[in-house]
């Protein structure tokens, strides 16, 4: 499942993000690919253990934690602290997959990938190219959202990010282990949940709605690993 969640962060906090990660200290994006990865990355990022990328981190998790679409969609076991890119002067990142397994920073913890997340920080006006191309089942699917705005996509998804050829495309990305490993359960899980919501409001108080809410949770109780 390939979603947007439209306005993560409130305009305010997007103007204070923006100021201070265009003030913190950049450098080559390479650092935390991969082998496979580092041969088609061309970006920059500011260092996990940079006090910006903690402050707008946490800014980010904890709007994600309060939002009922990022909640629902991802159902999240454990959240990697938020990374932060960006890619100007023709930079890109060719075609890749996110490493399935990663090392929670600064502990012995490891977690599983099974949701990536890029937040915009820039809008569409501001840079040409910089579409995230996710590959799926049906196609490839060109993604490039207004400021403030986030996809979720799974991470055994193949993707690539097209040459940025004026401005500057700002983002943060991010993993997530998911509470529901497979991807078809997680959407078939959003997919029940937006539709009890649905009935729920134009038929309030019908008992078929509480009959919904039980399968709801008997199948995340069968489903879900802790
Ligand atoms: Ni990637």
């Amino acid at each position: 499942m390939i979603l947007a969640i439209p306005d993560v962060l409130k305009p305010e906090q997007l103007a204070e993000a923006r100021r201070l990660l265009e003030a913190a200290e950049w450098v080559d994006g390479k650092v935390t690919a991969g082998h496979q990865g580092a041969r088609v990355k061309d970006n920059q990022q500011i260092p996990a253990e940079h006090p910006v990328a903690r402050q707008v981190g946490e800014m980010l998790l904890r709007a994600l934690s309060q939002n009922a679409l990022f909640m629902s969609a991802a159902l999240p076991l454990h959240i990697l602290p938020p990374m932060f890119n960006r890619y100007s002067g023709g930079q890109q990142f060719g075609t890749h997959v996110d490493g399935s397994i990663r090392q929670i920073p600064g502990t012995p913890h490891r977690i599983r990938t099974d949701v990536s997340c890029t937040f915009f920080f820039a809008g569409p006006e501001e840079y040409d190219g910089g579409e995230l191309v996710i590959e799926d089942t049906y196609g490839a699917k060109s993604v490039k959202l207004p400021a403030g705005h986030m996809i979720l996509y799974p991470s055994t998804s193949l993707h690539h990010v097209t040459p940025v050829t004026r401005g500057t495309r700002l983002c943060s990305f991010f993993w997530l282990q998911s509470m529901i490993r497979e991807d078809a359960r997680r959407a078939l899980l959003f997919d029940l949940d937006v539709g009890i919501q649905r009935v729920g409001a134009s038929q309030p108080g019908h008992p078929g709605v509480v009959q919904l809410t039980g399968v709801y949770h008997n199948l995340l109780r069968q489903w879900a690993e802790m």
